[in-house]
């Protein structure tokens, strides 16, 4: 005789999550989750069609003309949208590098890079440019900059050239990582400061002769590891390993596996969107609100992306 199960064993568990010992693998629903997700499905815009992408984060946004100036209210819109998604797409938007600039412009001033060559006339975009020469380490979870006393508050990338398959970005939400924490480990971690320091994954790139200098003009930034959102309000955790290097006034070890612990939650598949790239897409991210990644399983094909990153705050 077969006997079929006429109830899904899980039903016996309680929503959430449960670790499963020893190897400490977290599954279960993210039931925190739903009403930030229902929230983002009600969002509607006057100057433009979105369609929300990941369950907290991500949406592409549909009938925009970015190579022109946008009118203030599209603008206005464009904020509100970008709070709410963390990170807002555009497809087929073929900028040339002013009108790059012009676009993130509209949004805040913007950065130069210290490290990261630039686009040959416009000083203000990075340029990721891979190939086989020049492989993509970007494949850490991070948020730009965030060893800089005053972070960039948002970034706007543009594909200029991309592999005929790979090269994904993917994006976190830190609201959502830091809202699925146990109340336990919040109470911990409230308070704490962490130190961020760029040498932890550009030490490696800048000349010798040039690392005393560049010590003195950014030295150690120190950023709380539960950072305020300065417009919405809304916690999120800020450290990640690819910046961050420990925690203020703990022993190493411990700071270090505080660190790795948050970042493997924060870097959950529930809270991610994966984006794949076509010619003349854009990416515009909250880089407060958000980590991201470039996958780097494209080698030796080349992608060449460039970024304006716009000025933010000091984080509190
Ligand atoms: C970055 O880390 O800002 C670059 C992201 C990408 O190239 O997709």
């Amino acid at each position: 005789m077969t006997m079929t199960a006429r109830q899904d064993p899980a039903a016996a568990i309680d929503p959430g999550r449960v670790t499963l010992e020893p190897y400490g693998v977290v599954v279960g629903p993210a039931i925190h989750l739903a009403e930030e997700r229902r929230r983002l499905a009600a969002c509607t815009y006057e100057g433009f069609a979105i369609r929300q992408l990941g369950a907290t984060i991500g949406a592409e946004v549909h009938g925009l003309d970015l190579t022109a100036p946008l009118s203030d209210a599209v603008v206005a819109e464009l904020r509100r949208c970008l709070l709410d998604f963390k990170v807002i797409f555009f497809r087929d938007q073929p900028l040339t590098p002013e009108q790059h600039v012009a676009f993130a412009r509209q949004f805040g001033d913007l950065e130069i890079h210290p490290f990261i060559p630039s686009n040959t006339g416009q000083p203000e975009l990075v340029r990721f440019e891979k190939e086989a020469q020049v492989g993509g380490f970007e494949n850490g979870w991070h948020s730009d900059v965030s060893w800089r006393e005053a972070p960039s508050a948002a970034a706007v990338l543009h594909a200029i050239e991309i592999p005929l398959v790979g090269g994904d970005t993917a994006f976190s939400d830190m609201h959502a990582a830091y809202d699925g924490l146990s109340d336990e480990m919040k109470e911990r971690i409230d308070g704490l400061v962490a130190v961020h320091d760029y040498t932890k994954a550009f030490g490696h790139a800048v000349p010798e002769a040039m690392k005393a200098q560049m010590r003195e003009q950014f030295p150690p930034a120190l950023h709380p590891v539960v950072r305020t959102h300065g417009e919405t309000g809304r916690k999120l955790i800020y450290v990640n390993r690819y910046f961050t290097d420990t925690i203020v006034g703990m022993e190493r070890a411990e700071a270090e596996a505080l660190i790795g612990e948050l970042a493997a939650h924060a870097e959950c598949m529930e809270y991610q969107v994966r984006f794949t790239w076509t010619k003349d897409a854009v990416a515009f991210w909250d880089n407060r609100a958000t980590q991201h990644l470039a996958v780097s399983d494209y080698w030796p094909e080349r992608r060449i992306m460039e970024r304006a990153s716009i000025i933010g705050e000091r984080p509190i």
